[in-house]
């Protein structure tokens, strides 16, 4: 299972942040958040909006580009070392920088140099979707966006929204998304992890999404899962996220194989793995535990997930 290659398009870059990691920045910046680890040195919460807050409190310590370099190194070696050949993450222009254009330049080549590291010594290749997260607003979002805009190309290659799925509607975030495809930015939303089908409704409505973070709770209504599947639209599991949010019991309970019997072009991802106790392995390994899934079914997971990856056709030619 660690070997069969992998490739993850749904993975947040500080939420990949090792935890031993973040308490050493601590250390060296002086800032206290002990309170968000455990006993063994876990990140610790109890739901999925105090997760949002020990999230946001670890990434209180990542305060300059090189704090990001040396995050997207460690990342990236976490990543590699399960399989993964290509990965997208999101980056959130508030947490770099605060979405000025001149720190968040800055920010990026440092990222984009950890990148171009990884790929020469471990023959990883990443891309980035930049985000704006739904909680903080639409006027930040404006911003994320005008940041996402300039910066698009051959290495910023997305636009997304994350955050609390229950603040604010998505046409509160069409001007963001509208300027982003405008810049050429393909385009991926949070809906249907804690909303149920009528959010990812209106999140199609509203923001004409290709790829849907999560897309999960669409098994709810099956008309939609049928439009989803006819649409062609890829949704972004990340399952063992769901269980340890509480969003399904266990692995068995999850719509995954459902979804992907039905037609829906499903991929599999981490969201963010130290916070749920999983790697792309272990999602692997449990897929396998509970619907018998082999390796030929892992093989076309990748293949579907290369092909709605929002790299380049080149990139994907020398990934394949
Ligand atoms: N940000 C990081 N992980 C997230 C998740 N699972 N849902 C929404 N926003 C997030
Ligand atoms: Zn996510």
């Amino acid at each position: 299972m660690r070997e069969l290659p992998k490739v993850e398009l749904h993975l947040h870059l500080e939420g990949a942040a090792p935890p031993a990691f973040v308490r050493g920045l601590s250390k060296e910046k002086h800032v206290d958040i002990s309170g968000i680890f455990d006993a063994r040195g876990n990140y610790r919460y109890k739901d999925f909006w105090d997760f949002l807050k020990v999230y946001e409190a670890a990434t209180s310590v990542l305060q300059s580009p090189e704090d990001y370099r040396r995050l997207t190194l460690a990342v990236l070696e976490e990543t590699a070392a399960h399989g993964v050949v290509y990965a997208e993450t999101f980056l959130s222009p508030d947490f770099c920088g605060g979405r000025d254009l001149g720190a968040w330049r800055e920010y990026l080549l440092a990222i984009q140099e950890a990148s171009d590291e990884a790929e020469r010594k471990m023959g990883i290749t990443l891309r980035g979707i930049v985000t704006c997260i739904r909680h903080f607003g639409p006027e930040k979002a404006r911003e994320t966006a005008i940041c996402a805009a300039e910066t698009a190309g051959d290495w910023i290659t997305g636009f997304g929204i994350a955050g609390d799925e229950k603040a604010g509607a998505p046409k509160d975030f069409r001007w963001a998304f509208d300027c982003a495809r405008e810049a050429g930015l393909r385009l991926t939303a949070h809906a249907g992890e804690w909303a149920g089908p009528e959010g990812i409704r209106d999140t199609l409505a509203a923001l004409a999404p290709e790829r849907l973070g999560h897309g999960v709770r669409a098994i709810e209504d099956l008309a939609l899962v049928d439009e989803l599947a006819e649409r062609g639209i890829v949704l972004e599991v990340c399952p063992g996220s769901n269980v340890a949010l509480g969003v399904y019991k266990d692995f068995r309970a999850h719509p995954v194989h459902e979804l992907d019997r039905r037609g829906v072009k499903v991929t599999i991802s981490t969201d963010d793995p130290p916070f749920f106790h999983t790697t792309m392995t272990r999602e692997y390994e449990e897929l396998h535990r509970a619907f018998d899934w082999d390796e030929g079914q892992f093989r076309r997971i990748a293949k579907v997930s290369l092909e709605a990856a929002f790299c380049d056709t080149d990139t994907k030619t020398k990934i394949a």
